[in-house]
């Protein structure tokens, strides 16, 4: 996954939104479809600010589904590409680490595949939340999904070896290899990964980091800017194993799995 603020050289995925979805495909578009899920047995109602947005696939997606949808991202190339690949919804560039898309505009804003974690300092996420609650009409949800911080806590098989994977899009071969480590005092997951091509372009290397939020600070985060959590749990999601689906389990109460998917609402103003 691109960082905006990654340095040195160009981020091959951002700057590629087709790479993006060759090495992440999803096809059944299993994330979208959670999210509507999701959307739906909260009553949502149809206006919804897709955050993160990406390549567009799930902004597109519930778009047909009948929702009136924004799709909002921080690259342009990623924008660029949505408008083309993924049409229906509007594209808008906006900085989730604080937006004003209107006031009271959107019935869900919802954040997928860790977008919120690009939110690194304690001022960041004051003022995304700041951002959604003033996005959101009264009632409206917030829904999200990313890395849970607190699998961390005594478990290291994501930080013991590099992650090797390789795939082909375009008559090119691409390997990645992708190593985790945690700054426990910015409270980041930092990600290096290493790119190379059989198309004789010289290696390239990115830097990116997820803020490490655990459940019970994400609680009182979320409290402090007047949002009800109404579920928050380790899946079944998009990304677990095994996989959210229209006819399995209910969702759970546990916060231990290495992903968090947050429901929360904006109850509105309160009634003296
Ligand atoms: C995991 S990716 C895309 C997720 C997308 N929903 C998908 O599955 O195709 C995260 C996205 O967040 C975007 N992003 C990163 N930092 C951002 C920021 N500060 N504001 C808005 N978007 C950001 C990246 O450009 C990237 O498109």
């Amino acid at each position: 996954m691109p960082s905006p603020a990654a340095p040195g050289p160009r981020n091959l995925l951002t700057d590629r939104p087709e790479l993006y979805e060759a090495r992440f495909p999803d096809p059944g578009r299993l994330a979208a479809r959670w999210t509507e899920d999701v959307l739906r047995r909260h009553g949502a109602g149809p206006r919804v600010l897709d955050l993160g947005c990406g390549t567009g696939r799930d902004a597109a997606h519930l778009h047909a589904a009948g929702r009136t949808v924004t799709g909002a991202d921080v690259s342009e190339a990623m924008l660029a590409y949505a408008r083309a690949h993924h049409p229906g919804p509007r594209h808008v560039h906006a900085d989730l680490r604080g937006f004003d898309l209107g006031q009271g505009e959107f019935d869900a804003v919802t954040c997928l595949d860790s977008a919120l974690l690009y939110c690194h300092t304690n001022e960041q996420l004051d003022a995304f939340l700041a951002s959604c609650r003033r996005a959101l009409s009264p009632g409206g949800l917030l829904v999200a999904e990313m890395r849970n911080g607190a699998y961390f806590l005594g478990r290291t098989d994501l930080l013991e070896a590099p992650k090797v994977a390789g795939f082909a899009w375009g008559g090119t071969t691409y390997r990645s290899t992708t190593t985790l480590t945690v700054d426990r005092t910015a409270q980041l997951l930092r990600r290096t990964r290493r790119w190379t091509a059989d198309d004789g372009s010289a290696p390239v290397e990115q830097h990116s980091a997820w803020r490490l939020v655990f459940p019970q600070e994400l609680r009182h985060l979320l409290a402090s800017h007047g949002f009800d959590v109404l579920e928050l749990h380790d899946g079944p999601g998009p990304r677990t194993d095994p996989p959210w689906s229209e006819d399995g389990p209910p969702p759970g109460r546990a916060t231990d799995a290495d992903r968090l998917h947050l429901v929360a609402r904006h109850p509105g103003p309160t009634t003296p």
